[in-house]
């Protein structure tokens, strides 16, 4: 991490980070950060904040200054006992157990494991489709990208197709249970409770006579003669819904809407170009990600810029604000899918591209890198190239849009549009 003197600018309010004002457009604020306040103590809400490319990338990597849990690894918290999804890897931080339950699960999303699945995702994103191809319309978002991601999540896990409809209720009520309020933790906490009623005999069957479906995987598998308790399988089951669910369906919906507002002059190669959409994909991730910010609390002193952040001090890493650092982008506000400075392959859970470009830090880096972030570059552009081969002349429905915004991006909300519609010709 750098340790550059930075030239002060103005003041920050740091009441502007609960604006509506930051919710729909970050990004100054995200560049003022950059320029003159690369490490930024924000005292109202006690929280100090990094934003340039490389001090994002050098603390997601630091495991050991930067953690993610909030309590201690072996303290008196019952891990998963305050989560709507109950215990599950998310609440683990960096400690000996978050690496046991991730490395019995991370190879079920990669290589051959997944590529089983890739039929199934292309039949999914026809299916979903065919049920609107014939109106000459769609609303992208309710009617597509919230349909497949659940739909191939669910389909993975072996979960009964006939219930599929239910899972989208679930999965709904999950995300919900995220935000803020009684009203939303209770309607999580109910569609949880709901589903783990459902999926107990499926992991009490699965556990003894598996099948090749990931719940069987998840059920069985076993890394140094250790598998999940049935706790954490529910646990890790809710997490996938959501996390698989929610994350890539407001990838598709980001891909689509900068490639008919942003840059409509790029949408006819993206139409014309089935593989080009691993690209559409990357420069999402990178433009304007769907994950803007990640949490961490520092296990010691940081010194950094002239300024050191205390112990056990929460920190926000704008992965959004990284994303856009000139130090490591050309033209960074620019949305460009053959842009050359940007590595548009599979992602790396940490160190450089052998290609000599950086990558996008849309999935985090270092220990807590998405484990699914092969699936969901895969799944999105499956997806996307199967809907645009099948729409004819596509075009916004309203020319004017009110943009991408997010119900908290502060609080780690994941931003999307609220609708998309298209039309096509019939
Ligand atoms: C475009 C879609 C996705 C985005 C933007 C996304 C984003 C992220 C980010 C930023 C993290 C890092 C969290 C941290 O550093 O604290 C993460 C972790 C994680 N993601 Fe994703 N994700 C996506 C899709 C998926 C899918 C499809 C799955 C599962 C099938 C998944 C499962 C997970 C899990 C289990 C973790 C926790 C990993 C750990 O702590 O070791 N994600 N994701």
């Amino acid at each position: 991490m750098s340790e550059e003197t930075v030239e002060l600018g103005p003041e920050i309010d740091p009441r502007i980070f609960d604006s509506k004002e930051f919710q729909k457009d970050p990004f100054p604020i995200y560049k003022q950060l950059r320029d003159h306040h690369p490490i930024y103590h924000d005292r109202f809400h006690n929280r100090w904040i990094l934003s340039r490319y490389w001090d994002v990338d050098g603390a997601f990597q630091d495991n050991g200054s930067y953690d993610r849990a909030m309590y201690k690894a072996d303290g008196p918290y019952d891990f998963g006992s305050r989560h709507v999804f109950g215990p599950n890897i998310l609440e683990y931080g960096n400690s000996d157990e978050h690496r046991r339950l991730r490395n019995i699960v991370a190879g079920q999303f990669v290589g051959q494991k997944l590529q089983d699945f890739i039929p199934m995702i292309h039949q999914i994103s026809e299916e979903v489709i065919d049920r609107f191809i014939d109106s000459g319309e769609v609303e992208i978002i309710s009617q597509f990208a919230s349909q497949v991601p659940i739909r191939v999540i669910s389909n993975m896990l072996g979960l009964p197709r006939e219930d599929e409809d239910t899972f989208v209720t679930w999965y709904q009520d999950l995300i919900a249970g995220l935000g803020f309020g009684g009203e939303h933790l209770m309607r999580g906490l109910n569609a949880r409770n709901e589903m783990w009623d459902y999926i107990d005999p499926l992991i009490k069957k699965r556990s003894v006579d598996p099948g090749e479906d990931l719940l069987s995987r998840i059920c069985t598998a076993e890394i140094a003669g250790s598998r999940m308790s049935s706790d954490e399988v529910k646990g890790f089951v809710a997490l996938l819904l959501a996390a698989g669910g929610d994350t890539t369906e407001k990838a598709i919906a980001n891909m689509w809407y900068h490639l008919m507002y942003t840059r409509p002059d790029q949408m006819e190669l993206a139409l014309s170009n089935p593989d080009i959409w691993e690209n559409v994909f990357a420069e999402m991730m990178r433009f304007d990600p769907v994950v803007h910010a990640q949490f961490r609390y520092t296990t010691r002193e940081i010194p950094l810029y002239n300024d050191v952040i205390p112990e056990r001090a929460g920190v926000i890493l704008y992965l959004g604000a990284g994303n856009r650092d000139e130090r490591a982008f050309k033209n960074p506000d620019t949305f460009d899918i053959l842009r050359d400075d940007l590595h548009m392959g599979r992602e790396n859970r940490s160190g450089r591209y052998k290609d000599g470009k950086n990558g996008h830090l849309g999935f985090g880096i270092g220990q807590h890198f998405c484990m699914g972030y092969a699936m969901a570059r895969q799944e999105s552009a499956i997806a996307c190239s199967k809907l645009a081969a099948r729409v004819k002349k596509p075009r916004p429905k309203n020319m004017v849009h009110p943009g991408i915004s997010s119900p908290s991006i502060d609080s780690g909300g994941f931003r999307s549009p609220e609708e998309l519609i298209m039309e096509f010709d019939k």
